[in-house]
């Protein structure tokens, strides 16, 4: 039973513990199509998704997502972390660290990995890139939520992404702009939290809050 779109949407979360159980074939290539089916930059589909199973590959990689975090993201979680009051806001935040932190030592687990690239040609990327490639993986998870499979939008290895585009032997031109680890999920579902709408949607002028009476 599939749920809902606005269902599907409203509890897609990030799924950062995941089983090793491996995904059926025809499940990946669903959230494939539903990657190509995205928007893109003029339709001209400069874009592709590596399938990754390898362990080597994935273990190789891994090793410099964790350096991501250990030299350049990791201080930003504890500092934030460390300065807030005690309290649900903190526990749940604490949370989302141990989680993010799991996702990070265990990146190579995931049974299979999404990765979004891009054509970006000699010239490599520019600002709007991302434009035609994100699309695509939100698609992809979306249908990976569902499929009932966990997935994230990760992005942290470009911190180191020539030396990942090399382990991942991707060609000249051609860059990763996203790894999705995806597997069936540990936990359950749930829905995502988010600020209120008023902070989120403003009506005729910025501050003025949306209202659905208008
Ligand atoms: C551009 C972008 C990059 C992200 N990179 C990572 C990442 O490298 N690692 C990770 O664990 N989560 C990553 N995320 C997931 C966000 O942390 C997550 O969407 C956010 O905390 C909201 O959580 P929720 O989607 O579970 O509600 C990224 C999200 C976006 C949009």
């Amino acid at each position: 039973m599939q749920a809902g779109l606005f269902d599907t949407i409203s509890t897609m979360r990030a799924m950062r513990r995941l089983k090793p159980d491996l995904v059926p074939e025809d499940l990946i290539e669903k959230i494939l199509r539903a990657g190509q089916a995205a928007p893109n930059g003029g339709n001209t589909q400069e874009w592709g998704v590596l399938v990754v199973r390898d362990e080597a590959v994935k273990q190789a990689v891994q090793v410099l997502y964790q350096k991501a975090y250990d030299e350049y993201v990791g201080g930003g979680y504890a500092a934030r972390l460390a300065a807030m009051p005690g309290g649900d806001e903190r526990d749940r935040y604490a949370r989302q660290v141990a989680a993010v932190e799991h996702l990070t030592r265990n990146y190579h687990k995931a049974p299979v990995w999404l990765v979004a690239c891009l054509k970006v040609g000699p010239r490599g990327a520019n600002p709007m890139s991302g434009a035609s490639i994100y699309p695509a993986v939100q698609n992809m998870l979306l249908a990976a939520r569902a499929l009932g499979l966990g997935a994230t939008l990760t992005t942290r290895h470009m911190i180191f992404g020539d030396e990942v585009d090399a382990i991942l032997g991707l060609p000249e031109g051609v860059k990763s702009f996203a790894i999705v680890p995806v597997g069936y999920p540990e936990g359950r579902f749930g829905p995502v939290r988010r600020e209120p709408l008023e902070s989120f949607a403003h009506d005729g002028e910025w501050g003025k809050p949306f209202t659905a009476a208008g």
